[in-house]
């Protein structure tokens, strides 16, 4: 396609990232990781040694914060305040404390202004995420919602990092729970997203299913 945003929303450890990397590849488009950017200003707040129950304090940081957002599908890199935060963001302290980060209203409205901002500029982009087809990218001439069974989500993660699955299980359940039922735009699937089951199916089938969609939309 010429132009086309694609949304591509779900839980954690679903296949989001693998397949909108390759369908950004695929399009010569670019990739958009909003995870990565609730990471990211996780990553700060923590710095900061602000109380992750003090949401004025975290939005503080969040709009302070300079972030840097890598779109190259091949080596999306991220940086907080100009540091290379690529590593941290992945680590269980970022991951423990990001659902309550991005609980925030404050943290949301802001993010959700440069992904828009991001998105305007851009001829070919897939974006994931918890809310894009929902609240960041309505009009998407695609949406996507992945999902897996929690047994197959936690051993793809524990795949991908060396963790105990029983354990990654437990700590999906407990970020799925938070995204799900915070009140500022949870997670859910949007009417007219198109639902992907992806246990038990390779990633290139599910990346061929979801470009022959695209394709046939625009
Ligand atoms: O996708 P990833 O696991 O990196 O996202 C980390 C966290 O960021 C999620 O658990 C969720 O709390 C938050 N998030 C969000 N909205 C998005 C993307 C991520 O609230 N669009």
């Amino acid at each position: 396609p010429e132009k086309c945003v694609v949304a591509v929303d779900g839980p954690s450890g679903s296949g989001k990232s693998t397949v909108s990397r390759r369908l950004a590849t695929r399009v010569d488009g670019v990739y958009l990781d909003t995870g990565a950017m609730y990471r990211a200003v996780t990553w700060a707040v923590l710095q900061a040694g602000v109380d992750l129950n003090d949401p004025d304090a975290i939005a503080k940081i969040a709009l302070e914060t300079e972030l840097s957002i890598g779109t190259d599908p091949a080596a999306p890199h991220f940086a907080a305040n100009g540091t290379n935060v690529d590593e941290p963001i992945r680590g269980v302290e970022v991951t423990q404390a990001v659902s309550a980060v991005a609980a925030v209203p404050a943290v949301r409205k802001h993010l959700v202004a440069l992904q828009q901002a991001i998105i305007a500029g851009q001829p070919r982009i897939i974006v994931e995420g918890r809310d894009i087809a929902t609240v960041v990218a309505p009009d998407a001439d695609l949406k996507v919602y992945l999902t897996a069974s929690s047994a197959a989500r936690a051993q793809r993660r524990s795949a991908e990092d060396a963790s105990d699955v029983k354990a990654t299980e437990a700590d999906l359940a407990r970020r799925d729970k938070l995204d799900s039922t915070r009140k500022a735009d949870p997670l859910k699937l949007a009417d007219d997203a198109i639902e992907v089951d992806t246990t038990g199916i390779g990633i290139d089938e599910v990346v061929t299913y979801v470009l022959n969609l695209l394709n046939s939309k625009v």
